[in-house]
């Protein structure tokens, strides 16, 4: 494989996130059935910090509440695990700073404006260019984060948008850009910005400027969202995000619902 695109591909990925304070190592697959799942199985301990997992393709590609993710060749999925030493409070966090690095990289390197959709979708157009999942391990020792990124960067989204497990329209950044992009570019973008936020988060404690930022580049307020809990059905009024960044919705009866990571939301 030497001199192929893959291993410069991973070469050139090695050298750019060497300057990185947070990635400390890089796993690397052509095909893997999900770098979500790869993390989880690694021994979650302190030293896996900063371990990033990229693959060129995925087999079985998971998204939020149990869907699966559509990711072909073309594609940017990697996970990253961290190890925080903030509170629990703050691990979920990790997917508001997911999703604005996206779209911060996304506008550095193209200049488009995203949008976003809570409570992890980077959009183009009203279109979903990015999805993120994180998965929280409470039993180790340390707590652990996996920080999983889905862009679709050089895809044809008509694969995605013709897939019987997808229930939104989704678009791809090369058909919104009209050009290739480079994922090596966008990776070591997307990285030097969580950086950024994980750290000020890390130093701070304060979530205040993620979550200001989150929403300025979010029009889900004052829009109408139905909520499924699993067992019941709600509808109402999005109208905050409250500090810990669930979402805080006045229903249909006037009462007040407070709405978590894990509820299914749909906004019209
Ligand atoms: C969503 O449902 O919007 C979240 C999608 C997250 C997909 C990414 S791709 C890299 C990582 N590995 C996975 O299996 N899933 C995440």
């Amino acid at each position: 494989m030497e001199g192929s695109d893959d291993s410069v591909f991973k070469a050139r990925l090695t050298k750019m996130l060497s300057a990185s304070k947070l990635v400390k190592s890089i796993h690397y697959f052509e095909s893997i059935d999900s770098t979500q799942d790869y993390a989880n199985s690694l021994p979650h301990d302190k030293s896996l910090h900063g371990t990033l997992i990229v693959a060129k393709n995925q087999k079985m590609g998971k998204g939020r509440i149990g869907r699966s993710w559509i990711s072909p060749h073309g594609g940017l999925w990697m996970s990253i695990v961290l190890v925080p030493d903030f509170s629990i409070n703050n691990l979920l966090f990790t997917q508001f700073i997911g999703a604005l690095a996206v779209a911060e990289a996304i506008n550095e390197i193209t200049e488009i404006s995203c949008r976003l959709k809570w409570p992890n979708d980077v959009l183009i157009d009203g279109k979903k260019v990015c999805g993120i999942l994180v998965d929280v391990n409470l039993e180790s020792e340390k707590k652990t984060i996996i920080l999983g990124i889905g862009l679709n960067a050089n895809v044809e989204s008509s694969l995605i948008n013709n897939s019987i497990n997808c229930d939104f329209k989704a678009t791809s950044l090369k058909e919104e850009y009209g050009n290739d992009i480079d994922l090596v570019d966008i990776t070591d973008s997307i990285i030097n910005k969580i950086e950024y936020y994980y750290y000020n988060l890390l130093r701070t404690g304060k979530s205040t400027e993620i979550l200001d930022r989150w929403k300025q580049q979010s029009d889900i307020f004052k829009r109408r969202a139905i909520v499924y809990d699993g067992t019941q059905k709600f509808s109402g009024e999005v109208i905050d995000l409250d500090n810990n960044g669930s979402l805080i919705m006045r229903l249909d009866d006037s009462s007040i619902k407070k709405i978590i990571y894990f509820n299914n939301v749909s906004f019209s």
